[in-house]
């Protein structure tokens, strides 16, 4: 059994973050989306991994996954120079591939539990297909599943106008080599992409057995702006520990579930977990809430923060209360204190600011 990984794409749904960092690289609880995959993966004891990255974002991908030593397994990297969809990236892998089964994994989505249990149930059964499903409130969004009544499947179909069901289809797939068959047969969809929904469409015309099963546990696909706060949060509630290896002075106090990495300070503050601090930040005179993330050579002073994510270098300085907020690399969010009271903005493309 291989693995492939997508990881390119354009990332167009979460700008701004994604104008300067790729879409699988966003941290969620400090910890890139593509580092919950890779543990997945090695879970399941997968070793051989195909990871697809696109000329834009490539590198940085790269520069993270590395070798793939540091989970135990070795992988390849496959240049996918345009996005023309999941099934054109398993074609661009084909070589990668050869004739051996191999899961399917899209790089920003994040699963409760990995693949362990998919592979044994593929394994077992040996089906042509082994397809997750999970009930979503906009199945426009996603590829969407109609069923039988005994429970097989009736027709998948690519965001669908008209939903026949709320049954998603989950960015994990496991697949025969006959799934090379099926994609030579179908064409780009409207949106130009070679859709996988439909090559696993065409594996149920052809006769082939393509079996599913609804997902067990929460399942977020980051690629769609809203789920980025949520994932932060369900992934801080479940896998939080405390452990503070920074330093935090006797006029500090802290409660619940704190990770505090090497190297950082916090100096007369308050700190109410789940919450995730990076290495290398200063929180100073200020209060974190619950559910906040922040990443590394971050300051924060004289504030009071809750409910957000806050990415590597960033600045937080005289903000009374900042809630439910995203704040990208190297943002500066400061309280001016002069007397002419006006608001001073540098602001990127496709920013969201509401005062
Ligand atoms: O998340 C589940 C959904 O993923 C499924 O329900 C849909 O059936 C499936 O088509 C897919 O839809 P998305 O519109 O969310 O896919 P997206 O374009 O966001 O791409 C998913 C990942 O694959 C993302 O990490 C980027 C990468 N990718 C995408 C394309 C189109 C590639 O590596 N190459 C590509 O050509």
């Amino acid at each position: 059994m291989k693995a492939l990984i997508l990881s390119g794409g354009k990332g167009t749904r979460l700008r701004p973050l994604t104008h300067t960092m790729a879409k699988q690289l966003v941290p969620v609880a400090g910890k890139p989306i593509l580092g919950y995959v890779l543990d997945h993966i090695a879970e399941a004891e997968i070793r051989d991994v195909g990871v697809i990255i696109s000329p834009e974002t490539g590198e940085e991908v790269r520069r993270y996954l590395g070798t793939g030593r540091r989970w135990g397994v070795k992988i390849k990297y496959i240049l996918q120079e345009e996005p023309l969809g999941l099934a054109h990236a398993v074609v661009t892998a084909r070589d990668f591939l050869g004739e051996s089964n191999f899961v399917m994994y899209l790089g920003d989505n994040l699963l409760r539990y990995g693949v362990k249990g998919a592979r044994k149930r593929f394994e077992t059964e040996r089906p042509d297909a082994l397809i997750y499903l999970k009930e979503v409130d906009n199945p426009k969004q996603f590829g969407v599943a109609e069923l039988k009544k005994d429970g097989s499947i009736k027709r998948l179909i690519e965001k669908p106008s008209r939903p026949p069901s709320n049954l998603a289809l989950v960015g994990v797939y496991i697949f025969s080599n006959r799934i090379h068959e099926a994609i030579a047969r179908i064409k780009p969809s409207r949106r130009g992409e070679l859709e996988i929904t439909d090559a696993i469409q065409e594996l149920i015309n052809m006769g082939y057995t393509v079996k599913s099963e609804i997902l067990d546990g929460w399942w977020l696909d980051t690629g769609k702006k809203d789920d980025l706060l949520q994932a932060n949060t369900i992934v801080l509630d479940e896998y939080i520990t405390t452990s503070i290896k920074g330093r935090v002075d006797a006029a500090s106090d802290i409660v619940g579930r704190v990770d505090i990495m090497s190297g950082t300070k916090i100096k007369n503050s308050r700190l109410r977990g789940p919450i995730k601090i990076g290495r290398n930040t200063v929180i100073e005179n200020s209060f974190i809430g619950p559910y906040t993330s922040i990443g590394e050579g971050v300051e924060i002073r004289d504030s009071v923060i809750e409910h957000a994510v806050i990415l590597d270098n960033a600045v937080i300085q005289g903000i009374e209360r900042l809630e439910d907020s995203l704040i990208g690399r190297g943002a500066r969010v400061v309280k001016n204190r002069s007397q002419h009271k006006a608001y001073r903005l540098m602001i990127g493309d496709d920013t969201v600011v509401e005062v």
